[in-house]
């Protein structure tokens, strides 16, 4: 049985635990009027109400004045984000990327990994800024050692030293490999700098078959990659035009690299589409409102800089994405929150001291995984020569989320606001209900402190300098 339901989508959230308890074999199908179209069965409901992020706000509301946060202010960005009202409403695509995505380029996208896969050890990924962080995030979070078939991935582009260059080249060795250059511009100076280079291994490695081991991800008309890519006959990906960098790792500018790491794709713009779907509603218990609506109250309080932590070593590229996600959304007009991220417990050895003690500016915000995907019991020694064994037997996991709470604890009577963002596991859906979530806050944090948090006009400015102080013709 296919039952319709279309309107506002406010109506969402009130029917749906309800109606998830009487129905066992129904589709659900949601018509949202401004957004895309939802697929759920109840059955999927009840799991997706179970496991969906969620936002701790207790560790912060000690901080929080006697209004608390402005949920009318995360209303109205929302309705903004929605309604497309807003300033850079152009650049909202990433909204409906997981939908188009299945209904588009995710085949293509499977078909060249498997391609890839198949026949080369190596993929290297010519990018910078949001054209290489969401997918280095992504494999290194859920692919953080290659499995035996997988190749390795390397990152180049994003930057412009010669000795990481000469040291990507020496680990490449002879192993046959793919690029995938991506570039929305086709004009960013690393990565195309990089692109010659692996280029030119390329063509001498494999002659005229060469441009069968260039993926090229770009612009669907326009710019030089574009224009190279049409030339020489490179399998292309699209940049979607409506989709910023920094908000684009759900299309295949993350989705291709990840793919070839051997990462579910399919399963993450499967839960993308759902986490997007559930994170829409419009309520203060929407885990996004509570996020966006704490950081502006605490900015408001004095409270400039978020420190993003981990207990998960494999989270640090996700912080380096969820920085350039933060810093150049809100950055900007003379304000913002400033985006920096550590990994606990190694820095808690290094910056603790900081955070417990320095200028009460920080606010933590902690995101956890909730179940650890093994275990690790502290082994028993014998005669306990290093004084463990009261650990000994407890698994490595459950430790860590002791010490979690005892560093929330000390960090709260240190004058540090703590939020909580915690996912079921580091996987495919833990990962895709992360980015959603992120987008989305970023988003309507951004409108509620009231810039546009789709545009970066400050990044142009070193590179006018750079290219002129180079001598690039017409510069
Ligand atoms: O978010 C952004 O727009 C930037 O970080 C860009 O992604 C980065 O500068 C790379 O640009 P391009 O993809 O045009 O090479």
């Amino acid at each position: 049985m296919i039952l319709h339901f279309s309107g506002d989508f406010d109506v969402f959230p009130a029917f749906a635990p309800h109606f998830a308890k009487k129905v066992r074999r129904v589709l659900i199908l949601v018509i949202c009027e401004k957004s895309s179209i939802i697929f759920l069965s109840p059955i999927l409901l009840r799991k997706r109400m179970r496991n969906m992020i969620k936002v701790d706000l207790t560790g912060a509301a000690p901080f929080f004045d006697a209004a608390g946060p402005d949920y009318a202010s995360a209303a109205s960005a929302h309705r903004m984000l929605e309604e497309k009202s807003g300033p850079g409403a152009e650049f909202t695509g990433w909204i409906e990327l997981p939908m188009r995505m299945k209904k588009g380029e995710l085949k293509p996208i499977l078909a060249a990994a498997a391609k890839i896969r198949s026949r080369s050890k190596a993929l290297v990924v010519v990018g910078i800024g949001g054209s290489y962080l969401g997918a280095r995030g992504a494999i290194e979070l859920l692919r953080p050692l290659p499995g035996k078939d997988d190749p390795r991935i390397f990152f180049v582009g994003n930057g412009l030293s010669p000795d990481y260059l000469n040291g990507v080249i020496e680990q490449l060795g002879d192993d046959d490999f793919d690029v995938n250059v991506i570039s929305k511009s086709g004009t960013t100076l690393e990565p195309a700098v990089s692109f010659r280079v692996f280029r030119a291994m390329l063509e001498k490695k494999y002659g005229s078959a060469a441009k069968r081991h260039i993926f090229a991800t770009t612009d669907v008309s326009r710019g030089v990659l574009r224009s190279m890519a049409n030339a020489e006959g490179w399998e292309c990906f699209t940049v979607p035009g409506d989709v910023g960098g920094r908000y684009s790792v759900l299309s295949a500018v993350g989705l291709l690299p990840m793919a070839v790491a051997g990462i579910d794709v399919a399963a993450i713009v499967d839960h993308a589409i759902e986490t997007f779907g559930a994170l829409y509603r419009r309520s203060p218990d929407n885990p996004v409102w509570q996020y966006a609506a704490a950081r502006q109250h605490l900015y408001g309080r004095g409270y400039g800089i978020e420190l993003l932590a981990s207990y998960e070593p494999s989270f640090r590229f996700m912080g380096e994405w969820w920085k350039q996600l933060y810093g150049e959304s809100e950055g900007k007009n003379g304000i913002g929150i400033f985006p920096a991220s550590l990994e606990y417990t190694a820095d808690l050895h290094s910056m603790g001291q900081y955070v417990q003690d320095g200028p009460r500016k920080l606010y933590e915000t902690v995101v956890s995984f909730e179940k650890s995907l093994t275990s690790f019991p502290v082994p028993f020694g014998m005669g306990d020569p290093d004084g463990l064994n009261y650990l000994a037997g407890r698994d490595l996991h459950d430790i860590c989320r002791t010490a979690r709470d005892a560093v929330k604890a000390a960090h709260i009577s240190g004058g540090v606001p703590n939020i909580g963002v915690s996912v079921e596991r580091r996987d495919e859906a833990g990962y895709a209900e992360l980015v959603c979530f992120f987008e989305l806050a970023c988003a309507i944090s951004g409108y509620m402190s009231g810039v546009n948090p789709f545009d970066q006009p400050g990044v142009e400015a070193y590179k006018k300098n750079m290219f002129k102080m180079l001598g690039k013709p017409g510069a």
